[in-house]
């Protein structure tokens, strides 16, 4: 059995995605259909669209997304029909070797669903991040789906699956931001915006945030930045250094994916400071910095893999702190949009226009 629902599809490279009808098999062993609420658009999608990511097209779209679950397959135990679920695309193994060693937050062979979503000729779909999600119903491990309070916000908790979760993360788990600590953020859409907010939520000192866009610097703002930076305007490096007594901050997390601001961060940290990537880069990009500055200014560099989450462990504490008024999830919902406007999404998106734009559905 099967049913045919609606979806975003990206057919060929750079091509604009269309609204497809696609077929999503009943759930087998350990899968769990999904109906989906609400979706957000992240760049990492622009990213599949490009074909910046693989080149296995037709993609099936969308990946921060919230919905309640419709149907599981055998051995699902963990959540059963009508539970109110964020999709993530970290559901750990227990067995790799990162799992085994106490680490599944690096877990290297995550579960995805084992049937194929299709089109209506049976070409096979590959969802975004094994998510696939600007459509009516997907089709998942029922490791993907994690369970959290009915009472938030589709929209804002779908943004927990991915870029919001990336950023809180990146300061809060691999930048282990902690009270007093100064930190400079470089690039503040979705992702580095929440790592604003995440190192407001650790206590941090002193919160610079740095952007092209005064836009972005606004939004910064409003969710805890102390100091904003306009990279157009002004050196980021001398900035940086000039708000934190001349040293630089303790914890630079870089949110662009570029070998500049990279650069920016890596100069912009104080001696034994910490450099966190988020931002992904390319794969023509290539980095070149004096090895004895690597070794003689110390510290870490380290990158960010969806904000090192744990789903099972972040999400429903995160989605707790939402509804006690202390994590502003709603700020990032720039707007709300039906499932055939994705493409102008990205428009607005490539010209900064939105910090996220949501599918309801
Ligand atoms: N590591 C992860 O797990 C993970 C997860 C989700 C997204 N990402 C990545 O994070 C990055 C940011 O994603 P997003 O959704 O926030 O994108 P976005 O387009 O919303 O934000 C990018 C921001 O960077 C700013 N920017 C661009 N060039 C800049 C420069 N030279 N200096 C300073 N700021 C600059 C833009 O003005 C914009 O505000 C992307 O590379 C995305 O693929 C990583
Ligand atoms: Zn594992
Ligand atoms: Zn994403």
């Amino acid at each position: 059995m099967s049913q045919q629902v609606r979806a975003v599809v990206a057919r060929s490279k750079g091509a604009p995605v269309s609204l497809e009808t696609i077929v999503v098999p009943d759930p087998g062993p350990g899968e769990a259909v999904v109906r989906i609420e609400a979706c957000g658009v992240c760049h990492t999608d622009l990213h599949y669209r490009e074909g910046g990511i693989s080149d296995d097209f037709p993609f099936l779209l969308g990946h921060e997304a919230a919905g309640v679950v419709e149907a599981v397959g055998d051995g699902v135990t963990d959540v059963a029909p009508g539970d109110f679920v964020i999709l993530n695309w970290r559901a750990v193994c227990g067995q790799c070797r990162a799992c085994l060693r106490g680490r599944p937050w690096y877990c290297f062979a995550t579960h995805n669903a084992g049937q194929r979503m299709t089109l209506t000729d049976g070409t096979e779909l590959s969802p975004a991040l094994g998510i696939g999600a600007f459509a009516e119903k997907t089709l998942v491990a029922a490791g993907q789906c994690t369970k959290v309070d009915r009472r938030a916000s589709a929209a804002a908790a779908g943004l927990l699956g991915c870029g919001v979760m990336a950023g809180i993360g990146a300061a809060l788990n691999t930048g282990s931001v902690g009270r007093g600590d100064s930190v400079a953020v470089i690039g503040c859409g979705g992702v580095g915006a929440a790592a604003v907010l995440g190192s407001k939520l650790a206590g941090a000192a002193r919160i610079i945030a740095v952007d092209i866009d005064d836009r972005k610097l606004d939004t910064a703002r409003r969710l805890g930045a102390t100091h904003t930076v306009n990279s157009k305007e002004s050196d980021v490096v001398d900035a940086v250094r000039d708000l934190t007594g001349g040293f630089g901050a303790d914890v630079v997390i870089e949110a662009v994916g570029r070998p500049e601001t990279y650069r920016q961060a890596f100069y912009a940290r104080d001696l034994a400071g910490t450099v966190v990537l988020v931002g992904v880069p390319t794969p023509e990009m290539k980095l070149e910095l004096p090895l004895l500055d690597v070794f003689g200014r110390g510290g870490a560099l380290k990158s960010s893999w969806y904000g090192d989450c744990l789903p099972s462990r972040d999400f429903p504490m995160l989605i707790d702190l939402y509804l006690q008024g202390r994590l502003d999830l709603d700020a990032f919902v720039t707007e709300t949009i039906a499932l055939d406007e994705v493409e102008k999404a990205f428009e607005r998106m490539h010209h900064g226009d939105v910090l996220r734009s949501v599918v309801l559905l």
